[in-house]
Protein backbone atom coordinates (compact mmCIF):
# COMPACT_ATOMS: atom_id res chain seq x y z
CA UNK A 1 0.00 0.00 0.00
CA UNK A 2 0.61 3.64 -0.26
CA UNK A 3 2.80 4.33 2.37
CA UNK A 4 2.32 8.53 2.15
CA UNK A 5 -1.38 9.26 3.36
CA UNK A 6 -1.06 12.65 2.07
CA UNK A 7 -4.24 12.92 -0.49
CA UNK A 8 -2.74 15.49 -1.91
CA UNK A 9 -0.68 13.57 -3.84
CA UNK A 10 -2.15 12.14 -7.16
CA UNK A 11 1.26 10.26 -8.95
CA UNK A 12 3.41 8.75 -6.56
CA UNK A 13 6.82 6.54 -7.48
CA UNK A 14 8.39 4.58 -5.21
CA UNK A 15 12.47 3.56 -6.41
CA UNK A 16 11.45 3.34 -9.77
CA UNK A 17 14.13 1.80 -11.91
CA UNK A 18 14.47 0.47 -15.65
CA UNK A 19 17.55 -1.14 -16.73
CA UNK A 20 18.52 -2.37 -19.91
CA UNK A 21 21.21 -4.94 -19.90
CA UNK A 22 23.70 -3.29 -17.79
CA UNK A 23 22.72 0.28 -18.24
CA UNK A 24 20.57 1.87 -15.18
CA UNK A 25 18.52 4.51 -17.75
CA UNK A 26 16.07 4.63 -14.17
CA UNK A 27 17.65 3.99 -11.16
CA UNK A 28 15.67 4.06 -7.86
CA UNK A 29 13.73 7.13 -8.78
CA UNK A 30 11.52 8.47 -5.68
CA UNK A 31 8.50 11.11 -6.87
CA UNK A 32 5.63 12.29 -5.21
CA UNK A 33 2.95 14.69 -7.86
CA UNK A 34 0.52 16.69 -5.75
CA UNK A 35 -2.82 17.23 -7.55
CA UNK A 36 -3.21 19.62 -9.92
CA UNK A 37 0.86 20.88 -9.86
CA UNK A 38 2.89 21.08 -12.86
CA UNK A 39 5.87 19.55 -12.09
CA UNK A 40 8.66 19.87 -14.67
CA UNK A 41 11.27 17.11 -15.30
CA UNK A 42 14.70 18.00 -16.82
CA UNK A 43 18.47 16.57 -17.26
CA UNK A 44 20.37 16.10 -20.36
CA UNK A 45 19.66 13.67 -23.10
CA UNK A 46 19.67 10.07 -21.98
CA UNK A 47 19.11 11.16 -18.29
CA UNK A 48 16.08 8.92 -18.64
CA UNK A 49 13.34 11.23 -18.57
CA UNK A 50 11.39 9.16 -21.85
CA UNK A 51 11.95 5.92 -19.97
CA UNK A 52 10.31 6.77 -16.64
CA UNK A 53 7.44 8.90 -18.98
CA UNK A 54 6.87 5.50 -20.12
CA UNK A 55 7.09 3.18 -16.99
CA UNK A 56 4.04 5.54 -16.00
CA UNK A 57 1.71 5.07 -18.52
CA UNK A 58 2.52 1.85 -18.73
CA UNK A 59 4.20 1.61 -21.96
CA UNK A 60 7.42 0.23 -20.61
CA UNK A 61 7.53 -2.35 -17.68
CA UNK A 62 9.38 -1.24 -14.70
CA UNK A 63 12.69 -3.53 -13.64
CA UNK A 64 11.69 -2.62 -10.01
CA UNK A 65 9.63 -0.39 -8.08
CA UNK A 66 6.13 0.64 -7.80
CA UNK A 67 4.13 3.42 -9.43
CA UNK A 68 0.56 4.55 -7.63
CA UNK A 69 -2.25 6.73 -8.93
CA UNK A 70 -4.38 8.25 -6.60
CA UNK A 71 -3.35 5.80 -3.95
CA UNK A 72 -4.34 2.62 -7.06
CA UNK A 73 -0.68 0.76 -7.70
CA UNK A 74 -0.46 1.20 -11.57
CA UNK A 75 2.98 -0.43 -11.79
CA UNK A 76 3.08 -2.48 -15.34
CA UNK A 77 -1.00 -2.03 -15.81
CA UNK A 78 -1.89 -2.25 -19.88
CA UNK A 79 -1.26 1.32 -21.24
CA UNK A 80 -4.90 1.46 -22.33
CA UNK A 81 -6.27 0.42 -18.28
CA UNK A 82 -3.90 3.44 -17.27
CA UNK A 83 -5.68 6.09 -20.16
CA UNK A 84 -9.25 4.91 -18.54
CA UNK A 85 -7.78 5.67 -15.01
CA UNK A 86 -7.54 9.05 -16.45
CA UNK A 87 -3.70 9.62 -17.56
CA UNK A 88 -2.81 10.41 -21.36
CA UNK A 89 0.83 11.17 -22.79
CA UNK A 90 2.42 12.45 -25.79
CA UNK A 91 5.43 10.80 -27.50
CA UNK A 92 8.73 12.34 -27.90
CA UNK A 93 9.18 10.54 -31.15
CA UNK A 94 5.84 11.75 -32.73
CA UNK A 95 3.63 8.62 -33.73
CA UNK A 96 0.53 9.48 -36.02
CA UNK A 97 -1.24 7.29 -37.85
CA UNK A 98 0.17 7.72 -41.59
CA UNK A 99 -2.06 8.29 -44.09
CA UNK A 100 -5.06 10.24 -42.20
CA UNK A 101 -5.75 13.73 -42.26
CA UNK A 102 -4.90 15.75 -38.91
CA UNK A 103 -8.58 15.60 -38.37
CA UNK A 104 -8.53 11.98 -37.97
CA UNK A 105 -5.66 11.31 -36.21
CA UNK A 106 -7.14 13.46 -32.74
CA UNK A 107 -10.88 12.08 -33.93
CA UNK A 108 -9.77 8.31 -32.82
CA UNK A 109 -7.89 9.54 -29.65
CA UNK A 110 -11.65 11.26 -29.01
CA UNK A 111 -13.31 7.95 -29.61
CA UNK A 112 -11.19 6.01 -27.09
CA UNK A 113 -11.39 8.92 -24.65
CA UNK A 114 -12.27 8.62 -20.96
CA UNK A 115 -16.14 10.37 -21.32
CA UNK A 116 -16.49 7.32 -24.03
CA UNK A 117 -17.98 8.84 -27.14
CA UNK A 118 -18.86 6.53 -29.47
CA UNK A 119 -20.30 8.50 -32.53
CA UNK A 120 -18.22 9.74 -34.77
CA UNK A 121 -19.72 13.19 -35.56
CA UNK A 122 -19.28 13.95 -31.71
CA UNK A 123 -16.05 12.92 -31.91
CA UNK A 124 -15.20 14.93 -34.77
CA UNK A 125 -16.65 18.37 -33.04
CA UNK A 126 -15.09 17.43 -30.24
CA UNK A 127 -11.74 17.50 -31.91
CA UNK A 128 -12.29 20.16 -34.11
CA UNK A 129 -12.67 22.47 -30.52
CA UNK A 130 -9.26 20.95 -29.55
CA UNK A 131 -8.01 22.15 -32.37
CA UNK A 132 -8.96 25.57 -32.26
CA UNK A 133 -7.19 25.54 -28.80
CA UNK A 134 -4.12 24.34 -30.49
CA UNK A 135 -4.05 26.71 -33.69
CA UNK A 136 -4.13 23.84 -35.69
CA UNK A 137 -7.94 24.05 -37.46
CA UNK A 138 -6.93 25.26 -40.36
CA UNK A 139 -4.81 21.82 -41.04
CA UNK A 140 -7.47 19.89 -40.02
CA UNK A 141 -8.20 17.92 -43.26
CA UNK A 142 -3.70 17.47 -43.79
CA UNK A 143 -2.27 14.84 -44.33
CA UNK A 144 -0.41 14.10 -40.94
CA UNK A 145 2.43 13.65 -43.26
CA UNK A 146 2.67 16.77 -44.42
CA UNK A 147 2.66 18.54 -40.95
CA UNK A 148 5.90 20.64 -39.72
CA UNK A 149 7.49 19.68 -36.96
CA UNK A 150 5.95 22.32 -34.86
CA UNK A 151 2.33 21.03 -35.90
CA UNK A 152 3.13 17.23 -35.28
CA UNK A 153 4.11 17.75 -31.57
CA UNK A 154 0.85 19.54 -31.17
CA UNK A 155 -0.67 16.95 -32.87
CA UNK A 156 0.52 14.88 -29.82
CA UNK A 157 -0.52 17.09 -27.55
CA UNK A 158 -4.24 17.04 -29.11
CA UNK A 159 -4.63 13.45 -29.03
CA UNK A 160 -3.71 13.49 -25.64
CA UNK A 161 -6.36 16.18 -24.70
CA UNK A 162 -9.18 14.26 -26.82
CA UNK A 163 -9.40 11.61 -24.00
CA UNK A 164 -9.75 14.00 -21.07
CA UNK A 165 -7.18 13.10 -19.05
CA UNK A 166 -6.92 14.14 -15.73
CA UNK A 167 -3.20 14.06 -15.76
CA UNK A 168 -1.40 14.64 -18.89
CA UNK A 169 2.28 13.20 -19.26
CA UNK A 170 4.26 15.44 -21.86
CA UNK A 171 7.65 14.77 -23.53
CA UNK A 172 9.06 17.71 -25.32
CA UNK A 173 5.89 19.36 -26.85
CA UNK A 174 7.89 22.55 -27.09
CA UNK A 175 10.64 21.60 -29.82
CA UNK A 176 10.57 22.96 -32.61
CA UNK A 177 8.33 25.76 -32.17
CA UNK A 178 8.56 29.02 -33.02
CA UNK A 179 8.50 31.23 -30.41
CA UNK A 180 4.80 32.40 -31.00
CA UNK A 181 4.07 28.29 -31.21
CA UNK A 182 6.01 28.26 -28.02
CA UNK A 183 3.87 30.81 -26.44
CA UNK A 184 0.54 29.44 -27.40
CA UNK A 185 1.58 26.72 -26.31
CA UNK A 186 2.95 27.38 -22.76
CA UNK A 187 -0.69 29.31 -22.20
CA UNK A 188 -2.31 26.27 -23.02
CA UNK A 189 -0.56 24.57 -20.11
CA UNK A 190 -1.50 27.04 -17.82
CA UNK A 191 -4.89 26.91 -18.93
CA UNK A 192 -5.49 23.11 -19.14
CA UNK A 193 -4.05 23.32 -15.27
CA UNK A 194 -5.96 26.44 -14.48
CA UNK A 195 -8.58 23.90 -15.58
CA UNK A 196 -8.21 21.30 -12.77
CA UNK A 197 -5.26 19.30 -14.67
CA UNK A 198 -2.27 17.69 -13.50
CA UNK A 199 0.95 18.34 -15.51
CA UNK A 200 3.47 15.94 -16.25
CA UNK A 201 6.30 17.85 -18.28
CA UNK A 202 9.33 16.84 -19.78
CA UNK A 203 11.45 20.10 -21.37
CA UNK A 204 14.64 21.07 -22.54
CA UNK A 205 13.05 24.91 -23.19
CA UNK A 206 14.57 25.99 -19.51
CA UNK A 207 12.33 29.74 -20.12
CA UNK A 208 9.28 27.71 -20.69
CA UNK A 209 9.87 24.73 -18.56
CA UNK A 210 11.25 26.92 -15.25
CA UNK A 211 8.05 29.83 -15.39
CA UNK A 212 5.43 27.29 -15.82
CA UNK A 213 6.47 24.66 -13.16
CA UNK A 214 5.57 24.59 -9.91
CA UNK A 215 8.11 22.37 -8.83
CA UNK A 216 11.49 20.34 -11.07
CA UNK A 217 13.08 17.05 -10.45
CA UNK A 218 16.49 16.62 -12.39
CA UNK A 219 17.56 13.30 -13.44
CA UNK A 220 21.19 12.58 -14.19
CA UNK A 221 21.96 8.92 -15.37
CA UNK A 222 18.76 7.78 -14.31
CA UNK A 223 19.42 9.16 -10.70
CA UNK A 224 17.55 11.98 -8.99
CA UNK A 225 20.03 14.90 -8.48
CA UNK A 226 17.64 17.15 -7.75
CA UNK A 227 13.80 18.29 -6.92
CA UNK A 228 13.34 21.78 -6.25
CA UNK A 229 10.97 25.02 -7.28
CA UNK A 230 12.43 26.14 -10.12
CA UNK A 231 14.31 29.78 -8.69
CA UNK A 232 16.35 26.96 -6.36
CA UNK A 233 16.93 24.74 -9.16
CA UNK A 234 18.70 27.46 -11.16
CA UNK A 235 20.73 28.16 -8.38
CA UNK A 236 21.98 24.11 -7.41
CA UNK A 237 25.36 23.53 -7.76
CA UNK A 238 24.74 20.23 -8.72
CA UNK A 239 22.09 20.40 -11.40
CA UNK A 240 24.28 23.18 -13.02
CA UNK A 241 27.38 21.37 -13.20
CA UNK A 242 25.27 18.28 -14.64
CA UNK A 243 23.12 20.13 -17.40
CA UNK A 244 21.96 24.11 -16.40
CA UNK A 245 25.80 25.26 -17.03
CA UNK A 246 26.11 24.36 -20.64
CA UNK A 247 22.90 24.96 -21.36
CA UNK A 248 22.78 28.93 -19.96
CA UNK A 249 26.01 29.45 -21.40
CA UNK A 250 24.54 28.15 -24.81
CA UNK A 251 21.42 30.38 -24.10
CA UNK A 252 23.89 33.40 -23.21
CA UNK A 253 25.42 32.73 -26.93
CA UNK A 254 21.83 32.64 -28.06
CA UNK A 255 21.43 29.59 -29.90
CA UNK A 256 19.56 27.06 -27.24
N1 LIG B 1 14.35 0.49 -25.46
C1 LIG B 1 15.60 0.76 -25.06
N2 LIG B 1 16.57 -0.17 -25.12
C2 LIG B 1 17.84 0.10 -24.70
N3 LIG B 1 18.22 1.27 -24.18
C3 LIG B 1 17.29 2.24 -24.09
C4 LIG B 1 15.94 2.04 -24.52
N4 LIG B 1 15.24 3.19 -24.29
C5 LIG B 1 16.12 4.06 -23.77
N5 LIG B 1 17.34 3.51 -23.64
C6 LIG B 1 18.54 4.14 -23.06
O1 LIG B 1 18.16 4.57 -21.76
C7 LIG B 1 18.77 5.82 -21.45
C8 LIG B 1 17.70 6.83 -21.11
O2 LIG B 1 17.00 7.16 -22.30
P1 LIG B 1 15.78 8.18 -22.32
O3 LIG B 1 14.81 7.81 -21.26
O4 LIG B 1 15.27 8.23 -23.71
O5 LIG B 1 16.48 9.56 -21.93
P2 LIG B 1 15.97 11.07 -22.05
O6 LIG B 1 14.52 11.04 -22.41
O7 LIG B 1 16.25 11.68 -20.72
O8 LIG B 1 16.81 11.70 -23.13
C9 LIG B 1 19.61 6.20 -22.66
O9 LIG B 1 20.94 5.78 -22.44
C10 LIG B 1 18.96 5.40 -23.78
O10 LIG B 1 19.89 5.13 -24.82
MG1 LIG C 1 13.50 11.83 -24.02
Amino acid sequence: MISNKDNNIILYGKKVTKTFGALRAVWNVDFKVKKNEIFGIIGPNGAGKTTLLSMINGTLHVTSGEIYYKDRNITNMQTHKIAELGISRTFQVVKPFPGMTLLENVSIGALFGKDKITNVREAQDKTRHILSRLNLIKKENVPVENLNVSERKRLELARALAMDPEMMLLDEVMAGSSTSDLEMIMGLIEELNNEGKTILLIEHVMKAIMSISHRIMVLHHGEKIAEDKPENISKNEKVISAYLGSRYAKMSWGNA
